[in-house]
């Protein structure tokens, strides 16, 4: 795994932007997987900026979210694709047949999960999957004792995820429980991964992360084993790292070839 320690929350998000910014030139039909959440807004802030100055051309691009909510339909103001549209997809020239999410009102929620990875298999998998963390370790919404070989499914989400989401809804109890989530082994078949993490809040399982064993009770922690994965964190989200420093050393020394 490689680990990028930014100063601050804007350089840790205009390097994941970065990143984007170069798969997607190095491979205009890059297929990717997009997530959620609070921490990836400033990087879709700034590839829509990357769009309009002309920079990046979605056109060609697929995109498959992580996850969506049981029983919301697609236009409800919380549904995680009227996130994407709110803060991407309205603002960029992707065209909307290559955009893919879990159907959370699908009627047979097991057949809508095996269509969703067949999918992924048609559009030729993966390329670069962007993921943030959740404070017990999830990674889309396999929260703690997912099987770390799990596929696309329902799951129950934590009451500590209830509370993290809450603000959308007007409160926990307002969050529906369910959600359906591309399983851990899914997320592992990315021929890359990227995971965006930052402030203090996430440092603890940042560091369990990265230095911790691998345990479904992390289900994040199974990142250890992927062939190209990058953590792009802050100062703040690598506070608890035992070995900060050589992980910044390591970045100072990276190669100018491999930069983005
Ligand atoms: C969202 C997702 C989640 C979030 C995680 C962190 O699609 O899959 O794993 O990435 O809950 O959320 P934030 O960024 O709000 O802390």
């Amino acid at each position: 795994m490689e680990i990028i320690i930014q100063p601050t929350v804007a350089d840790a998000q205009q390097e994941a932007a970065n990143i984007l910014r170069r798969q997607i030139r190095d491979k205009p039909a890059s297929v990717l997987g997009l997530a959620t959440g609070s921490t990836p807004i400033g990087v879709y802030a700034l590839l829509v900026a990357m769009h309009r100055r002309g920079e990046l051309d979605f056109s060609r691009v697929s995109t498959f979210n992580l996850d969506e909510y049981v029983g919301l339909p697609p236009d409800h103001p919380c549904s995680y694709r009227e996130f994407m549209r709110q803060h991407l997809f309205s603002h960029v020239n992707i065209a909307s047949d290559r955009i893919h999410f879990p159907n959370g009102l699908a009627a047979d929620i097991p057949a809508h999960c095996e269509e969703y990875e067949a999918a992924i298999a048609r559009a030729g998998g993966i390329d670069l999957q962007l993921l943030g963390i959740g404070r017990e370790g999830h990674i889309g919404f396999n929260e703690p004792s997912s099987s770390l070989a799990s596929r696309t499914r329902i799951k129950t989400l934590t009451p500590q995820t209830l509370k993290d989401n809450a603000d959308c809804f007007g409160g926990p109890d307002k969050v529906p429980h369910h959600v359906i989530t591309m399983g851990v082994g899914t997320i592992m078949d990315a021929r890359q991964c990227l995971l965006l993490a930052t402030g203090e809040a996430k440092a603890s399982v940042v560091a369990g992360m990265v230095e911790g064993p691998i345990t479904a009770d992390l289900p994040a922690s199974i990142l250890q084993l992927h062939p190209v994965c990058r953590l792009v964190i802050d100062e703040a989200a690598a506070a608890k790292l035992r070995r900060a420093d050589y992980y910044r050393w390591v970045y100072a020394n990276k190669p100018g070839w491999q930069r983005s």
